[in-house]
């Protein structure tokens, strides 16, 4: 039978689009790869690239979920009548589930923090060796799975009973606290002493330390922190009305995804200038760095702690957003598969996410090519899967969709011109840039 799942209001798919968006790429690898690439040129060339590339294959994205009204393996097909156009859907969706398997270790990572943050407030045992916490805690097998498993677990649960609905409520509330909580960080953080270093190397692009890699890394954090490139915005618009403005929609995802990103570069930068942190930590950075910070407020392990949970929140609404991707495919309309889908593909991931659960530990030695199962995983996914997806995306929509059906989903009598541009990005600009980036880097 066919019954699909749909948004309560129009507020609630933006809050849903921004709760995918908003997560682990804006809050946790932004920073950590901004530090490793060039520092504010690669911040710059980020949100060059979010505006004029991920905006329009966001919309993209939604124009296609929406009109196909059907999940990401069936609606290229369903759209053009040519079922070879599904494969950027199966491409996408075996991305999602690799994606998913190293995200579920950070999420592991913040809980495991909240727990042992909750061991302080109890016990009063503190300590101010961040850096070899971090060590002791991510390195340690044990913990480092049982974190993903209950991330990997407290997803399932949530889209297994389908009650996305809930969180969608529940992000009216958690999401505008965690901004509330990142103010109050940043302006810690920029009233320690030496904080303006940390300001001027987050704000001040220098462009010749940045090189070809840098630049593909930008790519790759923008579709990244966007969700775009694997069909899950394209699985959220599926469940939409015709209602809902989709440019207004994709415009206030992007401004808001910014806006984090830029909130968390003034959170950590100006600390670790402060603290005399190296900025180049790899992945830890945020778990080392902000420990210090909420070290110099008062009641720092609680507010630690409300901090931990509104980033946990805004993590699980982008892995939610990921697993129905996978679980959407699997169950093709038959919501009474949902929960079969949802075990099958958890048990699935828990297994994918060992080796990257110990990536930080045991198999920290273990290396292909210059790094670990982990940052192989990641690479592969973030900077040569999509954006080959979003490539493939432009190409579809620039070249294959119906220009009336475009047209239509995107309100052209409301936004004249726009639509030009559009699609001009999508068939010349994002190609061209997206195949430069790649060949620049193979030929480096
Ligand atoms: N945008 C999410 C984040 O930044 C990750 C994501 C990628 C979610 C692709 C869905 C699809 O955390």
């Amino acid at each position: 039978m066919e019954q699909r799942s749909a948004w309560g209001s129009k507020i609630g798919f933006i809050l849903a689009s921004a709760g995918s968006a908003i997560g682990l790429g804006a809050m946790w690898k932004f920073p950590y790869v901004m530090a490793d690439n060039g520092g504010a040129a690669f911040l710059f060339l980020f949100i060059i690239f979010t505006m004029f590339i991920g905006l329009p294959l966001l919309l993209a994205e939604f124009v296609i979920g929406r009109h196909g009204k059907t999940y990401s393996t069936e609606v290229f097909g369903k759209l053009t009548g040519n079922k070879y156009f599904n494969l950027i859907g199966h491409l996408g969706n075996v991305g999602v589930f690799l994606l998913l398997s190293f995200y579920s270790v950070i999420g592991g990572w913040i809980l495991l923090y909240m727990i042992r943050t909750i061991y302080v407030i109890v016990t009063k045992q503190h300590t101010k060796h961040y850096e070899a916490l971090f060590g002791t805690l991510i390195s340690n097998p044990l913990y480092a799975i049982f974190g993903a498993a209950l991330f990997i677990f407290l997803t399932a649960y949530i889209v297994s009973k389908g009650i996305q609905g809930g969180i969608e409520k529940a992000s009216k509330i958690m999401m505008p606290l965690l901004f509330v909580a990142f103010v109050v960080i940043i302006i810690r953080s920029l009233t320690l002493p030496h904080a303006m270093t940390g300001v001027i190397y987050f704000l001040k692009p220098d462009f010749g330390s940045m090189n070809s890699e840098g630049v593909l890394f930008a790519l790759g954090q923008s579709f990244f922190s966007l969700s775009v490139g694997f069909g899950g915005m394209l699985t959220y618009a599926s469940y939409l009305d015709k209602k809902t403005d989709l440019v207004q929609s994709g415009v206030s995802v992007v401004a808001l995804n910014i806006l984090v990103t830029i909130l968390s570069g003034l959170a950590i930068f100006p600390a670790t200038a402060s603290l005399g942190i190296d900025n180049a930590q790899g992945p830890g950075l945020l778990f080392i760095v902000l420990p210090y910070v909420f070290d110099q407020l008062p009641m720092g392990s609680v507010f630690y702690l409300i901090f931990l949970s509104l980033f946990f929140f805004a993590t699980i609404t982008s892995s939610i957003s990921l697993i129905e991707i996978n679980v959407s495919n699997y169950i093709k309309h038959n919501e009474s598969k949902r929960k079969q889908g949802v075990y099958l593909i958890s048990i699935l991931l828990f297994i994918l996410c060992i080796p990257s659960a110990l990536s930080s530990g045991v198999l920290s030695e273990v290396k292909f090519g210059a790094g670990t199962f982990f940052d192989n995983m990641d690479y592969l996914v973030s900077n040569i899967m999509l954006p080959i997806g979003a490539l493939c995306f432009a190409l579809f929509t620039g070249y294959r969709l119906d220009k009336a059906v475009a047209r239509e989903e995107l309100m052209d009598e409301k936004y004249r011109g726009l639509f030009k541009v559009w699609s001009f990005l999508l068939k010349y600009i994002i190609p061209i840039v997206i195949i430069t980036v790649f060949i620049t880097m193979i030929m480096k």
